[in-house]
């Protein structure tokens, strides 16, 4: 069984790609309506994007609660750049036998533009590629740490990932432009359930995941996060993937 988490679909894509590849099934956690049933699982699997060099707090949460039996386990955590201890903080909330970095195309659209199209494509190519070797070494059942941590792993796992939680996860910046055609998708896809429609347009409630869904798959590209993304192209990987897997 494969948990993920996904705010604009690399890590829900890496999943299902592993499942399909290790002959298993992928679970969206924001899907599931209670704990699930892991008592047959040949293997548990996790896979989440890094949000500033850390877990999303929906999947450590998630890990915490999940029962730990004697299996296989394994994580994987997708990231633009660089993951920190990403993974050595979520073995102690949920022990893995392996852990994996994933590259794949950035969507933090707040700190800056996201990856140009050649890019993306590079690193979905890429990522192809080790999902392939990973899911071979899955089949071995080896002990592998393959993370790429980067420079301060350290700072940025603890110093900076303590501030995003406490001070960046603000959902108040987001509004929603003219362009705005209010067809709800924004609210009903928010995993944290943070948007509502007011009079037809959406506004965000104090604190989110800072999946970065909203701002990246609206449709009429109308919501901006303060100042900070205008102008700014959208990432999402749907537009880069074949239709069967979408
Ligand atoms: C709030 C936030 C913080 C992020 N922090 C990092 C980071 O610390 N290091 C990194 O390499 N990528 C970072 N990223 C980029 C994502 O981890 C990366 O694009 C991921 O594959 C997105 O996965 P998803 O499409 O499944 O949501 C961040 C993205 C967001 C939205
Ligand atoms: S998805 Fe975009 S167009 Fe639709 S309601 Fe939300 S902000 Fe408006
Ligand atoms: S408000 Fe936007 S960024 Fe925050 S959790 Fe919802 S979809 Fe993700």
């Amino acid at each position: 069984m494969i948990f993920y988490f996904s705010g604009t679909g690399n890590s829900a894509w890496a999943a299902r790609q592993l499942a399909r590849l290790t002959d298993d099934e992928a679970y969206d956690i924001t899907n599931l309506k209670e704990l699930p049933d892991i008592e047959n699982a040949k293997q548990i699997g996790f896979v989440f994007p890094v949000y500033a060099w850390g877990v999303p707090e929906i999947m450590a949460d998630f890990a915490k609660k999940l029962p730990k039996p004697q299996v296989f386990t394994f994580g994987v955590c997708t990231c633009g750049g660089d993951a920190g201890l990403t993974m050595k903080q979520f073995s102690k909330l949920y022990p893995l036998r392996s852990s994996y970095s994933l590259r794949m195309p950035n969507n933090y659209i707040i700190g800056s533009d996201p990856d140009n199209e050649d890019e993306i494509l590079q690193k979905i190519t890429a990522a192809r590629e080790e999902l392939e070797r990973m899911a071979q070494e899955l089949h071995r059942q080896e002990r592998i740490y393959r993370v790429h941590e980067g420079a301060l792993p350290g700072v940025k796992s603890r110093l900076v990932n303590f501030g995003f939680n406490k001070f960046a996860r603000n959902a108040k910046p987001f509004f929603a432009g003219d362009s705005c055609n209010g067809c709800g998708q924004c609210a009903g896809n928010c995993p944290a359930h943070a948007i509502t429609l007011r009079d037809g347009k959406p506004v965000w409630a104090g604190q989110c995941f800072q999946c970065l869904r909203c701002i990246n798959e609206c449709p009429c590209q109308a919501i901006q996060y303060g100042k900070a993304t205008a102008g700014r192209r959208r990432y999402t990987i749907r537009a880069y993937l074949p239709r069967g897997e979408q």
